[in-house]
């Protein structure tokens, strides 16, 4: 279930990033081909060409016979030294005339006519002497200057076909792609990586939540199915004697009432665990009296400390008011000494203090007696669990007093700690903010 979890968000990042990358990735390119091609465009221009000449018919200043002064639209040579040449062609698409700085062979500047004259749109670049070459077409327009001084265009069918390398511009443009695809691949990869570490890690959390929800479960109904068996034999004893009178039965009625009352109170622990650990209820703090819940907690247990003849040492800070929830603390403390009581040696000591310092508050209880083992101090606050798993339920202990003292210091935003040096004593404490 989880790693189809996981898989499911390493799919949905992956879909997103990779989506993202492409279109960035192609948009860069889509920018740059752009750019390039209106540079070729802008390059190669179709405005007609103009050629002026005096009426007389003589050359003019130039070194081509009868295009005596050119004055080009598309930018004659290209400053950035690029490769640009001319061909002067008539109506047919006869070569006239090669205006050329490129040392090219006269058959190729032949082939290069026919083939622009074929396809005129210019849209594809033509190979030329292992070269790739963009041209543009534009009319010739001729003005004859009188001995007047005044301008006469003339149309004589001519056309001008301006070839410019772009072999440079090509071998760029697929550099660029390939660089993109390969940052693009690289990029992916390590995006797989990462969102496989992080994908993993938002489903820990998660898994070891539902595990823990899952042995809660298993271990809520194996601790509930004693009591019921010790009704449920209880009940086979009563029916077996269905005749006998009731004051008769008072055994088996009395064994019923136990398992009822140790299920009421695990139940009752279940949920107190449940409402404070619920994360959508909302601490509502009001001032409380530590002090005094405190010392309330120890005097309604007193009784039993002094049953098991155990020394009480006490020393209580009065009247120290936190932030808090109404009981909490009372509870905290009923808890923690309930078990200082339950698990200190008979004729032991419990000690216990209540000091302000700073602006924390911290509550210490330690007690006399076997203490815990090493291996179990950081699985005392773990539901259900129990160092002696042998112990009767008789004493009410089903494990979960701690996780209750526990998820209700969490919620007050406190502390709760413990250290036990086995065969001597164990301390509990916690810490509240003021
Ligand atoms: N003061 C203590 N001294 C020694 N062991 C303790 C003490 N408090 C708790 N423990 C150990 O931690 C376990 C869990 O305590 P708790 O959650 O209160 O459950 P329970 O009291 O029902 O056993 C106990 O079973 C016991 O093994
Ligand atoms: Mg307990």
């Amino acid at each position: 279930m989880f790693n189809k979890l996981r898989n499911k968000l390493l799919v949905l990042n992956l879909s997103i990033t990779s989506g993202v990358l492409a279109a960035a990735f192609a948009f860069v390119y889509f920018i740059t081909y752009s750019g390039v091609q209106s540079e070729i465009r802008s390059r190669l221009g179709s405005q007609p060409e103009t050629q002026i000449r005096l009426e007389s018919g003589a050359p003019g200043v130039g070194e081509q016979g009868e295009r005596s002064v050119t004055r080009t639209t598309s930018g004659y040579a290209a400053g950035d030294g690029a490769n640009v040449f001319h061909i002067e062609v008539d109506a047919d698409g006869n070569m006239l005339n090669v205006d050329s700085l490129v040392d090219l062979p006269d058959e190729a500047y032949r082939l290069a006519a026919e083939s622009a004259w074929r396809n005129k749109d210019g849209r594809h670049a033509i190979a030329l002497n292992g070269r790739q070459w963009r041209y543009g077409i534009a009319p010739i327009q001729v003005q004859i200057v009188r001995e007047d001084g005044v301008p006469v265009v003339v149309d004589e069918n001519k056309y001008s076909i301006t070839f410019l390398d772009v072999t440079e511009t090509n071998r760029t443009l697929v550099q660029l792609l390939t660089s993109l695809l390969l940052v693009g691949f690289a990029t992916l990869i390590v995006i797989v990586i990462v969102s496989l570490y992080f994908a993993n890690r938002a489903i820990k959390p998660i898994r070891e939540a539902w595990d823990k929800q899952k042995q809660f479960v298993t271990d809520a109904s194996h601790e509930l199915k004693t009591p019921l068996s010790i009704i449920h034999a209880n009940c086979d004893a009563l029916e077996a004697n269905r005749d006998d009178t009731i004051r008769n039965q008072m055994k088996w009625l009395g064994y019923i009432r136990i398992g009822t009352d140790r299920m009421a109170k695990l139940v009752n622990d279940m949920l107190t665990l449940a409402k404070t650990e619920d994360a959508r209820s909302i601490v509502r703090k009001v001032p409380v009296h530590v002090s005094k819940e405190v010392e309330d907690a120890i005097r309604s247990m007193e009784a039993a400390a002094a049953l098991k003849r155990i020394r009480l040492t006490r020393s209580i800070e009065p009247n120290i008011v936190a932030n808090g929830e109404p009981d909490c603390i009372r509870q905290i403390v009923a808890i923690l000494f309930d078990n200082a009581i339950k698990y200190a040696d008979s004729e032991g000591w419990i000690e216990m203090s209540l000091v302000r310092k700073n602006r924390h508050v911290t509550f210490t209880i330690s007690n006399s007696g076997p203490g815990i083992a090493g291996q179990d101090v950081p699985k005392v606050f773990d539901r259900f669990f129990r160092a002696d798993r042998s112990r009767t339920h008789a004493d009410g202990s089903y494990g979960l007093g701690l996780s209750i003292a526990k998820s209700i210091v969490d919620r007050l935003g406190g502390e709760i700690r413990v250290s036990s040096i086995e065969n001597e004593f164990t301390t509990f404490s916690f810490t509240i903010e003021l």
